[in-house]
This record gives structure tokens, sequence and C-alpha cells, in this order.
């Protein structure tokens, strides 16, 4: 069984999105907040491509 849940693209993930690239652009640090659950964490994750990074901070926390 496929245990990896795919990231859905939703409406407001692409509003995060925008506000991410808007941050970028203007070298801006935002904040995101909002109710427990709604995706903060894995919008974060997926948009800076955080599981790519990871593996290779890995071989550096050894
Ligand atoms: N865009 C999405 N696509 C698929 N699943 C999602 C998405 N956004 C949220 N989920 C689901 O909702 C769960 C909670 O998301 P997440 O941990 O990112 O919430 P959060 O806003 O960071 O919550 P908290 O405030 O408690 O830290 C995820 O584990 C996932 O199952
Ligand atoms: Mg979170």
């Amino acid at each position: 069984m496929n245990k990896k849940i795919s990231f859905i693209e939703t409406k407001e993930y692409k509003r995060f999105a925008e506000f991410c690239d808007a941050c970028i652009k203007y070298q801006y640090i935002g904040i995101c907040y909002g109710l427990p659950g709604v995706g903060k964490t894995l919008s974060s994750r997926y948009y800076s491509d955080w599981d790519y990074i990871d593996q290779h901070l890995k071989p550096l926390h050894k």
C-alpha cells in the first residue's frame, strides 16, 4: 500500500504560495497563522520542497 499521502494544491495553498512568492520578491518575513490542522506545516513543507532538502541535510546530522 502506498503510505505517502499526496499533497493537494488547494485554493488556500495557492494563496499561501502567492504570499511566499511575495515575501521572497520583496524580502519580507511573512507569518502564516491559522486554525490547527488547516495545512500550515504541510503547505510550508511542500512549497519549500523540504523532503528534498531534508535528504541532503541528513548526512550533516551524522
Ligand atoms: N493540501 C493538503 N493536501 C493533503 N492533505 C492535507 C493538506 N493540508 C492539510 N492536509 C491534511 O491535514 C493534516 C494537518 O495538516 P498540517 O499538519 O499541515 O496542519 P497545521 O495547520 O500545521 O496544524 P497545526 O496548527 O496543528 O500545526 C495533514 O496531516 C494532512 O493529512
Ligand atoms: Mg503545524
